[in-house]
């Protein structure tokens, strides 16, 4: 397709992107390729499966042009210029490398690696290729999140001391890549990684420790109950994750004068304008918060077209592999204090 956008930002003209696809995900079928779709910089050009049936059946009923029954042969196709990598957390270090060794820009699921070190090894590999390499935090992109942040930024709220977090979900299906301990399941890498990541984009900053309470699934030997609490120097987030509690989302964010609540902070509806709260305190039954309502966008299209100009233009991203090495020191402290049962140095 040699169709070209006009860029929001600029009066330049860019080329779309065409992106190639690892592995036929139940939410990359249902949910990130559709909103990727929407281009305009955006052109899916081809998906790749294990099993070339389910290549074609998948790339077919999105109307991606090309299938291939292996990654390698995708990764070979000299017309892809940027992969995405919706695959089960344990492998997408490996196909994240490999991408990029053979010259495709990479936006892997979250979260991108199972340790700090595995991540870090993916920054030599952005080095020494050129490639970027992105974890697929979408919620940095929606207006809520930035809203949220430049408040805290600009004072609206004093100073920030205290975010808690919530996120949970019923699932017990012993198949589900959720609750498969050795393909990187577990509630900390599946949903509590949001906590950490988003409570590092309202600090910013790193928190210097953290301590952490797990909960493991006697079947599964996934973390099913995790709450954890990291230190940002006299702040603190504290959070709760499951995979076996009721489904739940919210953040607090309390300052010294005030509180934002995001209403649904990590699967923004696509389809339905999103609330956030600004509430100064006066009364305690929130009757004093301020309501700021955010048109409908969808988070998973704005990530991939900001990550199609950043190939593009080397625009700067939100979710650079150089942050998600940040999130993942500070799940392996968490980790790391699940067994000790003390605080831990991030
Ligand atoms: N950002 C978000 O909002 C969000 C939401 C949900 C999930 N995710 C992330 O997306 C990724 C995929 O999640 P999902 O729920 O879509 O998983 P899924 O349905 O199980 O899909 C994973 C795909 O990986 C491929 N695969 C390769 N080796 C595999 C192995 N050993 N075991 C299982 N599958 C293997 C399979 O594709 P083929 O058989 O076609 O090769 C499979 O369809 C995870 O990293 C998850 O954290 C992100």
């Amino acid at each position: 397709m040699s169709t070209s956008a006009q860029d929001p930002k600029s009066s330049e003209s860019i080329t779309p992107v065409r992106w190639g696809v690892l592995g036929a995900s139940n939410f990359a079928l249902k949910v990130s390729l559709p909103s990727m779709w929407r281009g305009p910089l955006t052109q899916l050009a081809a998906l790749a499966s294990r099993d070339i049936g389910k290549a074609r059946a998948a790339a077919e009923s999105l109307g991606i042009p090309k299938a291939y029954g292996s990654y390698d042969e995708l990764l070979d196709d000299p017309e892809i210029e940027a992969v995405y990598i919706p695959l089960p957390n344990h492998l997408h270090v490996k196909w994240s490398a490999r991408a990029a060794r053979a010259g495709k820009h990479v936006l892997c699921e979250k979260p991108i690696a199972l340790s700090a070190k595995d991540a870090a090894a993916l920054v030599d590999v952005q080095h020494e290729t050129g490639k970027r390499i992105a974890e697929a935090f979408m919620v940095r992109y929606h207006p809520q999140w930035q809203q949220a942040r430049d408040w805290v930024r600009s004072g609206r709220i004093g100073e920030l001391v205290s975010v808690q977090a919530a996120f949970s979900y019923f699932n017990r299906d012993a198949t589900n890549i959720r609750n498969r301990e050795q393909v990187g399941g577990g509630a900390l890498y599946d949903i509590g990684c949001y906590a950490v990541n988003t409570s590092r984009l309202l600090f910013g900053r790193e928190p210097v420790r953290a301590m952490v309470l797990v909960e493991r699934d006697p079947e599964f030997g996934t973390d099913r109950l995790t709450s954890g609490l990291l230190d940002y120097g006299g702040a603190h987030l504290t959070f709760t994750c499951s995979t076996q509690a009721v489904a739940y989302q919210r953040v607090n964010a309390l300052g010294t004068k005030g509180r934002i609540e995001i209403e649904i902070p990590f699967n923004a509806p696509a389809d339905r304008p999103c609330k956030i709260f600004l509430d100064d305190g006066s009364t305690l039954n929130c009757s004093s918060a301020k309501v700021t309502s955010f048109p409908v966008v969808d988070q998973y299209h704005l990530q991939s077209e900001a990550f199609s100009r950043a190939i593009r233009t080397g625009s700067p991203i939100e979710n650079s592999i150089e942050v998600a090495v940040g999130n993942m020191r500070v799940i392996d402290a968490l980790f790391r204090s699940a067994e000790s049962r003390r605080w831990e140095k991030i």
